[in-house]
């Protein structure tokens, strides 16, 4: 070999060995077994906290499945939503009296606490427990990704950016997935967790009498349902009145949202838009919802994927963060 070629050679491997090492440090992210030896119960735990809480009230499902929606979209999946402080995403308009079941992630972080201290964080209870209350609701399961830590901010005005709002249009409802590197795919099986849960009137009453100032109720609104939410919403009522997403079946987890939609039966502007707006046409959101209407099987596995997706939104790993003692507070 002459001495350039070895040099070339040595080069070449040292190059190799910075390319495999910077692989890893990429890759030194979100894993299934993250907590094996040091907290080795930990599903075990959080499942049966999940359960307990979902027995007491079904609808803890929906509500924890969506915490982790909430907590994923802004500031990545940090469990930024759970802080009490001034800036609090909690009093953010898509939040304030709505997100609930922050009292039953302090009963799982308390739980957890007691059989590993310190090491896991409020992001992958919360992860966990979106998981697992799709599974108890009767859904589909997946290995939760794990690893992530508790961001030291909440962000308001984040929230309030972030989440998408049920009076968009499907454009910036696409954009706002977009923003944190989610897909027309996701938008639509995400949008599938609407089929466990219930919503307020104040979330869908613009739907009810006078649509958009045309004078009368919005026309892509199933008659039937039309009626009992006129009922249910009254003009002069306070909104505080709750529906559930999925008229069949309000506690399973299963594709009748999407055969709803198609029925004129979705109960948010911002559901039934997947299917009936002309922009359904356009961006495909239409005939992904046919898809999912007819192929349970397809709807809950692109849901999982989606779900790991979104569970992987900018997550605080290494040394990023902190592992919180208390949900609602950053360590001191
Ligand atoms: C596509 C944009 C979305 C909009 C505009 C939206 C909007 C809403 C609104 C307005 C409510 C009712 C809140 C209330 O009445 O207090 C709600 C509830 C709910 N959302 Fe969404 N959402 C969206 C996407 C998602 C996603 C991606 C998930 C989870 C994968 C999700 C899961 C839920 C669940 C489970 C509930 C019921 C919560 C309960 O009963 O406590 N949503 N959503
Ligand atoms: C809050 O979220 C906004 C996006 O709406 C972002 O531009 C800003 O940097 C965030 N602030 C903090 C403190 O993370
Ligand atoms: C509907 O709303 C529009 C605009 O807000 C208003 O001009 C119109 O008078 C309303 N129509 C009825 C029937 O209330
Ligand atoms: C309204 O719902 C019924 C089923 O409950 C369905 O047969 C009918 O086609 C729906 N109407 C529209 C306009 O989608």
């Amino acid at each position: 070999m002459t001495r350039s070629s070895i040099t070339f050679s040595r080069r070449y491997s040292l190059l190799m060995i910075m390319f495999f090492a910077l692989c890893l440090v990429a890759k030194a992210q979100l894993r299934t077994d993250f907590y094996q030896a040091t907290c080795p119960d930990l599903l075990k735990i959080v499942r049966r906290e999940v359960q307990s809480a979902i027995k007491t009230e079904m609808r803890m499902a929906a509500s924890l499945l969506r915490l982790h929606f909430h907590d994923c979209f802004v500031n990545g999946c940090d469990a930024s939503l759970l802080l009490d402080v001034t800036d609090s995403e909690k009093a953010a308009a898509p939040n304030l009296n709505s997100a609930r079941g922050f009292e039953v992630l302090d009963r799982i972080k308390s739980s957890v606490e007691s059989a590993c201290s310190g090491v896991v964080s409020c992001a992958d209870i919360l992860a966990i427990a979106a998981r697992d209350s799709v599974v108890l609701s009767g859904g589909t399961s997946w290995k939760v990704l794990l690893g992530r830590r508790d961001g030291l901010v909440a962000n308001q005005t984040g929230a309030n950016n972030g989440l998408p709002s049920p009076f968009e249009t499907l454009d910036v409802i696409i954009s706002k997935f977009a923003t944190v590197g989610l897909d027309v795919k996701d938008v639509v099986s995400l949008s599938g967790g609407h089929t466990i849960g219930l919503a307020k009137c104040s979330t869908f009453s613009n739907r009810l009498f006078n649509f958009s100032g045309t004078g009368s109720p919005d026309s892509t609104l199933n008659q039937s349902m039309l009626t009992d939410l006129q009922n249910l919403c009254p003009l002069t009522g306070d909104g505080s009145n709750t529906a559930p997403f999925d008229r069949n079946s309000a506690d399973l987890f299963d594709n009748h949202y999407f055969q709803n939609l198609i029925n004129g039966k979705g109960l948010l502007g911002s559901d039934q838009i997947l299917f009936s707006s002309d922009a359904a046409v356009t961006t495909n959101t239409k005939s992904l919802v046919l898809s999912y209407s007819s192929n349970s099987r397809l709807f809950l596995s692109d849901f999982a994927d989606s779900m790991v997706k979104m569970g992987n939104i900018s997550p605080l790993t290494g040394s990023a963060g902190e592992i919180r003692k208390n949900c609602r507070l950053v360590n001191s």
